[in-house]
């Protein structure tokens, strides 16, 4: 069994979070991967929404136990995607869940679980990223250098050659803060970024759904991807996000792919950049893609993802989370 890598999810979920946040639990249930920990963003909906969503997606499958950090920013409501993710950011699915076993009135904040388990296992976490990236910005800001410290920072991060998906240039997670985005790209960190470029072609669709749950179709958890798969693909397809073929992407669960499938992604080592300031481009990521000296590289960026094996590798590790856990509800 190769060493399990130690993993902290810093996530907004989401619909496209939650099927990441799944993925990695069955990955982590097969012996693959340690959790460290979960972090907390706002994002896709409240940063105390998003707290409850993923305490319970890991209460669902047995990971009460794991460290859950709540943003230590004013939830102040703001511009989200709830027109997207549903007003809980679960396709209005939380209440079909068991309530979350983490209380936000005693959770660490994100920031200092992800500094703790930083410091304290030097250059072996990998950070999965997956919200706006405002607790990490926030952990470099108050203890400059951690992110250094961390094995490997992987974002859903950007579009550099595709449209933006809230405006013409700039994706969610960047477009949300961008500073905190330039931050972590600044930070001199082993950056993977896994741009809308590559995740605009992981459409999960109802008959991946249906594939993933047939083998337990009554459990909560097959219900719940099942249902969240029919949420989304609506939002998805009134908000043309798929091109009007029905199902939703899947952004975030590119990262986990890419950890545990490193061979489904080509990439290239590039120097990446975000507008903070622009009128009209704040929160675009710039690509320095002229010949000749430039700034220094400072992330690796996906280029090409295998989308058939994407989906063969995923469906088969959903199908194994359900079967490890038919009898939780026996
Ligand atoms: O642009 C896609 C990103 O924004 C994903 O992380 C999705 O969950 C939304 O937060
Ligand atoms: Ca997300």
């Amino acid at each position: 069994m190769p060493t399990a890598a130690k993993i902290i999810l810093d996530t907004d979920p989401g619909g496209d979070d939650s099927v990441a946040l799944l993925w990695l639990l069955s990955l982590v249930q097969q012996g693959f991967a340690e959790l460290i920990a979960v972090t907390t963003a706002a994002g896709n909906v409240s940063a105390h929404r998003t707290f409850a969503s993923a305490s319970q997606l890991l209460g669902l499958l047995g990971f009460a136990a794991v460290p859950l950090g709540r943003s230590q920013g004013l939830d102040t409501p703001q511009a989200d995607a709830s027109h997207i993710h549903g007003a809980d950011g679960m396709g209005n699915l939380a209440q079909t869940l068991p309530p979350p076993p983490h209380s936000w009135q005693t959770a660490p904040t994100s920031v200092d679980l992800l500094v703790q388990a930083i410091a304290a296992h030097p250059q072996e976490i990998t950070i999965v990223a997956i919200a706006p990236f405002t607790n990490l910005a926030q952990a470099e800001q108050q203890h400059p250098g951690i992110l250094q410290q961390a094995r490997e920072v992987v974002l859903m991060a950007g579009a550099v050659q595709c449209p933006g998906n809230v405006t013409p240039t700039a994706e969610f997670n960047v477009w949300f803060d961008p500073p905190a985005a330039q931050t972590v790209l600044q930070s001199g960190a082993q950056v993977v970024v896994i741009p809308l470029d590559v995740t605009r072609r992981l459409i999960f669709t109802e008959a991946m759904a249906q594939a993933a749950t047939e083998a337990a179709p009554t459990t909560s958890l097959a219900e719940f991807i099942v249902s969240l798969s029919r949420f989304m693909r609506q939002t998805a397809l009134a908000y043309r996000e798929t091109s009007g073929t029905p199902g939703f992407l899947i952004h975030d669960a590119a990262t986990i792919a890419y950890l545990f499938y490193p061979e489904l992604f080509h990439f290239r080592r590039v120097n990446l950049q975000v507008e903070t300031l622009g009128q009209w481009t704040k929160g675009q990521t710039v690509l320095d893609d002229r010949h000749g000296p430039k700034a220094t590289a400072n992330a690796w960026l996906a280029t090409e993802v295998d989308t058939d094996n994407f989906f063969a590798c995923l469906l088969e590790d959903l199908k194994t989370l359900l079967a490890l856990n038919c009898d939780r509800e026996a």
